[in-house]
């Protein structure tokens, strides 16, 4: 994807996509410390995220896998969502790719989800990834949804996997076969 992508959301806005540069480190940076207070459903605290050196060196090492991708959804300058898809290292299971989404709360339920997740699918189906993989919070009712509505299947729990302000969750592992 070497190109921006435009978009139109659900209430008008437009946005547009593309793959992350080293030059997007610091906004990341703010992006992330800016999403990991605004939701559980992340694995990340605030005090966790890296900082932006680390950030830019996550970049450069999407930017050099074939088998990974780093999307960002802006809305003008501002980053409003992220996807990452992460494929594995290693030859035997380089096929396998694990996804991450994030979306600034003022713009969920505006289609910023799905539009990352399209883009990233079809790039996946181009990059010879036949398996992505997730976790998600068994309470998280709109990332579930998202994810089924892309064909993506439960296959199993990891009985309290995480813990949350109210106690103990299970984690959902989901994966959709390309
Ligand atoms: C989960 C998340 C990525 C979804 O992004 P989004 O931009 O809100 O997603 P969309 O607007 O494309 O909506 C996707 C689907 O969610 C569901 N949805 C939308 N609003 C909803 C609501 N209020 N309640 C429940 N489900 C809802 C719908 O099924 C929708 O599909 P549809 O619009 O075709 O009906 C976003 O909410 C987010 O970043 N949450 C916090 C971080 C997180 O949970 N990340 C995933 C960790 S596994």
């Amino acid at each position: 994807m070497s190109v921006d992508k435009f978009f139109t959301l659900k209430d008008g806005r437009g946005i547009f996509v593309r793959e992350a540069f080293v030059e997007d480190a610091e906004r990341l940076h703010e992006f992330y410390v800016k999403v990991t207070s605004e939701t559980e459903f992340l694995i990340t605290l605030p005090e966790e995220v890296f900082d932006v050196a680390s950030e830019r060196n996550l970049i450069r090492i999407y930017r050099s896998s074939y088998n990974r991708l780093y999307l960002i959804a802006f809305y003008s300058t501002q980053v409003i969502g992220t996807l990452k898809l992460a494929g594995n290292r290693r030859k035997r299971v380089a096929h396998v790719a694990e996804l991450s989404i994030a979306v600034k709360k003022d713009f969920w339920g505006l289609g910023v989800g799905s539009i990352l997740m399209q883009e990233a699918i079809e790039w996946a189906k181009e990059h010879e990834i036949k398996r992505i993989e997730l976790t998600v919070v068994d309470s998280n009712e709109r990332a579930i949804k998202l994810y089924k509505k892309f064909g993506f299947i439960e296959e199993c729990r990891m009985k309290m996997a995480t813990v949350l302000s109210d106690g103990f969750h299970d984690l959902i592992l989901m994966a959709k076969l390309l």
